[in-house]
């Protein structure tokens, strides 16, 4: 196929489009780089370097590159900058992406994968998460993310745009060549690996006083590899009907003290760790139900071993000590 990878230069998108092009497929990603980077944009890849709301670009993008299907990645996604900014919240994760779908419309382009978010359910009270689960978030990202979903299915009724909605839950690790580098960075793995590589003093346990085993916050964390082999089969069914997924690893996931103790056994580093107030917002418990995903689309995250993703992680790090910045520099 040929696919459009909006946010391609991002994180999650960058071992996305390494995937598409590992199975042979053409990928075009279109990034605007505010936060994502030219580096993470694997050389096989074309790139288009413009903004989603820059609706005539768009068009000709999807039409010079003859593309078959979108995945659309580009997006905020700080729950904590979402609150204080619901604005540009609903501005890049709605507003852009229905000109996304219109020029796909005005270009005959109608199968696409949205990355959705955990942070549509809100705090559900029962764990592990089903896709059945109501739909109750509490800060702009999932509330930005939920209006995308919503509209996504009014374009699948109206005019037959296909769309498989991908609920993730905590994306982790890194493939040999593409990591995490978010700036300022704010997620609980990276942090660790940098308080483990000297870059930062401690890492500070946001809350120990949770009704968890050790007091501190539970999560899903997914391996990006993994997550990235979902949207491929994702792509593969999307003509027939649309579908929504939740994507983490189920089980009893961890907490904040087992990602700690895993980055001290994985890096053989001393990490400090400090506990701190609770993080406004954080529920205490997050676990998907990826039940349905892998009974439908046969999907089997190989990678979920937590010292695994760790590992990947570190490695990723210790490979570049600088993350993408030093070639941006000279870019
Ligand atoms: N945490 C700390 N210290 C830190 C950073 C995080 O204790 O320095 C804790 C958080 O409180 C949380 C856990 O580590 O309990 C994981 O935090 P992350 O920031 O790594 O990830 P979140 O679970 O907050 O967020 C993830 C995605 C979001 C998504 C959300 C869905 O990154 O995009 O899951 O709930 F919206």
């Amino acid at each position: 196929m040929r696919v459009l990878v909006t946010g391609g230069a991002g994180y999650i998108g960058s071992v996305v489009t390494e995937e598409l092009l590992r199975d042979g497929h053409q990928v075009t990603v279109y990034d605007n780089l505010t936060r994502g980077h030219r580096e993470a944009v694997a050389s096989e890849a074309q790139f288009v370097q413009a903004d989603l709301t820059d609706a005539q670009t768009l068009r000709d993008t999807l039409s010079h590159h003859q593309i078959d299907a979108v995945v659309h990645m580009a997006a905020d996604s700080l729950v904590g900058e979402s609150v204080f900014h619901p604005a540009r919240y609903y501005q890049n994760n709605l507003v852009a992406g229905l000109t996304l779908l219109d020029a796909m419309l005005a270009t005959e382009v109608r199968q696409i994968v949205f990355s959705s978010t955990a942070a549509t359910y809100g705090q559900p009270e029962q764990q592990p998460i089903q896709e059945s689960a109501p739909n109750n978030p509490t800060n702009p990202y999932g509330a930005s993310k939920l209006a995308f979903e919503h509209a996504l299915r009014w374009y699948d009724s109206a005019y037959g745009l296909r769309y498989a909605s991908l609920r993730y839950f905590n994306a982790a690790g890194a493939s040999a060549k593409f990591g995490e580098h978010h700036d300022p960075e704010s997620h609980l793995i990276p942090i660790t690996l940098q308080a483990a590589a000297g870059k930062r003093e401690y890492v500070e346990i946001y809350g120990a006083d949770y009704d968890t085993a050790d007091g501190t916050c539970i999560r899903d964390y997914v391996h990006v590899i993994d997550l990235a082999r979902a949207h491929i089969l994702a792509l593969e069914v999307l003509k027939e009907e649309s579908r929504i997924y939740n994507l983490g690893c189920g089980g009893a996931g961890y907490s904040v003290l087992d990602v700690v103790e895993s980055a001290r056994r994985i890096t053989g580093k001393v990490i400090p760790a400090k506990v701190g107030p609770r993080r406004p917002g954080d529920p205490a418990v997050l676990i998907a139900s990826s039940e349905k995903i892998k009974r439908e689309l046969g999907w089997n995250p190989a990678l979920q071993d937590l010292d695994l993703i760790i590992e990947s992680a570190w490695r990723w790090m210790l490979d570049h000590p600088n993350g993408y910045i030093t070639e941006r520099r000279f870019s």
